[in-house]
């Protein structure tokens, strides 16, 4: 396994956390809902590994935890969107999940996995993304993976349904789904826990000294609230927070930084005081919500209203 060498570079843009959709209709035909059994496949490097991969001007930093082969983790970085896409892998297995990838990024994804001596097997969405367009489709399409997404969405295209209480396994690895709305009303978070790391992602309900929007997508701030109170800040303090996006070049946080210092929602903040910071935020209509919210509840589908500026992805691509 080699490291280091899958950096992308980064073009931090406006904070799209600003600018999150609108409501969906619901889907007609719900998928059918499976639990992710565990795989029998081997890695060559089963090693453990927590390191990320994106843009900083010193290059790529990796994050190593040297000890038991328990997990092995990427954090990948999507510029255009500034969304984090995570790699999880378990070693003993084989068995290969990316939660919240982008379609812009798809390719480069399929490159970091062969690179890697990985297959992917699941893609995993939080929520309907109206910023971007997910990669779940062409990363389907690419590699075989099923797309897992929020049960509640009931999205045909999906090939697997998460509901909150039913264990998501990527081999050995659980993942915990916690539903988590206010930011849309169907949003859902993982918390993986092998014991020794515990690791929330935590989409974009919780983000780095911010949170989602709460104006698009039937989202609420009050709800929003009570979703990060109750199902996020009751973990542990050393939870490590990996959020959906950053716009600021931070990479991780923790459940003890976010409540002490998120500006929103820390140092016990009521929830009216947070409501009404929400309710006053007066954010822009985000650029990509017309397409993006339509594409992604076929699962990453462009659809025909994509603008020329932001088709590219939706051509395919040589993985070279
Ligand atoms: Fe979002």
């Amino acid at each position: 396994m080699r490291q280091g060498d899958n950096v992308i570079h980064s073009e931090r843009v406006s904070p799209e956390y600003m600018r999150s959709g609108s409501a969906a209709t619901a889907n007609k035909d719900p998928p059918r809902a499976q639990t992710l059994a565990a795989g029998s496949r081997k890695i060559d490097a089963a090693i453990v590994v927590l390191q990320r991969v994106e843009s900083t001007p010193g290059g790529p930093q990796d994050v190593r935890m040297q000890g038991e082969a328990v997990m092995i983790f990427r954090q990948l970085f999507e510029p255009d969107s500034s969304t984090y896409t995570y790699l999880i892998a378990c070693p003993a297995t084989g068995k290969t999940a990316l939660i919240d990838p982008v379609l812009d990024s798809a390719v480069r994804d399929v490159k970091i996995l062969q690179e890697m001596g990985l297959t992917l097997d699941y893609t995993i969405d939080t929520h309907i993304h109206a910023d971007h367009l997910s990669g779940a489709r062409r990363l389907r399409e690419l590699t075989g993976s099923q797309i897992a997404c929020p049960a509640m969405d009931a999205l045909s295209c999906a090939d697997i349904g998460i509901t909150e209480g039913e264990v998501l396994r990527i081999g050995q690895l659980e993942l915990h789904p916690l539903f988590t709305p206010g930011h849309t009303d169907h949003h859902h978070a993982y918390l993986l826990d092998d014991g020794t790391h515990k690791l929330l992602f935590s989409g974009d309900a919780l983000l780095i000294d911010a949170c989602g929007r709460t104006d698009f997508q039937s989202g609420d701030a009050a709800t929003l609230y009570r979703s990060i109170h109750d199902k996020f800040f009751t973990l542990p303090d050393e939870t490590l927070v990996y959020p959906c996006h950053d716009y600021e070049g931070r990479f991780v946080s923790s459940i003890a930084q976010e409540k002490a210092r998120n500006p929103r929602l820390g140092g016990n903040r009521s929830q009216q005081a947070f409501v009404d910071i929400m309710n006053t935020l007066d954010l822009p209509y985000p650029r990509k919500i017309d397409f993006a919210v339509p594409g992604n509840r076929q699962c990453g589908e462009c659809p025909d209203n994509v603008p020329e500026q932001y088709r590219a992805p939706c051509e395919p691509q040589d993985q070279g």
